[in-house]
């Protein structure tokens, strides 16, 4: 069993990248021990800009291809997007554009949780909107989704894990929902 996981963001510091580190690790301890879990770095995935004209004259660059490949060979997805001025960071939206060259159902029918942290009270609400609303034209097959706002308030950096009882039991039922759709629990 494959869990293939990424916040859809470049910074280095992501607190997306940090939700969905801890959202894997729960997953392992709580309802998949024999999980292998994969967290990807958009930062290896760093093309020039799309364009119409870049694909015909140099093709799909190789790290659109090795993402679609890592999709296709996992059994499930755990994806955290940050939210820049409501919507995709322009780091994920150059890689979905890439990769969509390749075949449009870039998510290729995997379950997937699908979060969005932001360190105000919207918790990524435009881009999680922007996810689920695609989400099916994508072939995703979305069966738990999460917003985490207030990220500073909500999550311990040091222990890695959320500290608000409700959004903890809130990831607890995501997780537990992708394992019942994956026949693990
Ligand atoms: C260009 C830019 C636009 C942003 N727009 C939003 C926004 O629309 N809504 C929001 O909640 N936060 C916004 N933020 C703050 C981000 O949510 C914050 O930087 C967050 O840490 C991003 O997640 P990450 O740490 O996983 O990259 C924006 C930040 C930047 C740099």
């Amino acid at each position: 069993m494959k869990i293939l996981a990424f916040a859809a963001s470049s910074s280095r510091n992501s607190i997306n990248k940090a939700l969905v580190t801890h959202a894997t690790q729960r997953l392992q301890a709580e309802f998949l021990p024999d999980a292998e879990v994969e967290i990807l770095d958009l930062n290896d995935y760093e093309m020039p800009l799309y364009s119409i004209d870049r694909e015909r004259e140099g093709g799909i660059p190789e790290q659109a291809q090795r993402f679609f490949e890592q999709i296709g060979q996992a059994d499930a997805l755990v994806i955290s997007y940050a939210e820049h001025n409501g919507t995709y960071t322009a780091a994920f939206k150059n890689l979905f554009d890439w990769t969509s060259r390749i075949q449009q159902k870039i998510h290729q029918n995997k379950p997937m949780v699908v979060m969005a942290a932001s360190p105000g009270g919207r918790g990524g609400a435009g881009v999680l909107q922007a996810a689920l609303g695609a989400a099916p034209h994508f072939n995703g097959d979305v069966v738990a989704n999460l917003s985490v706002p207030r990220f500073g308030s909500n999550f311990d950096a040091e222990t890695g894990a959320l500290t608000n009882p409700e959004l903890a039991e809130g990831l607890g039922q995501a997780l537990k929902t992708l394992a019942e759709r994956l026949g693990s629990v």
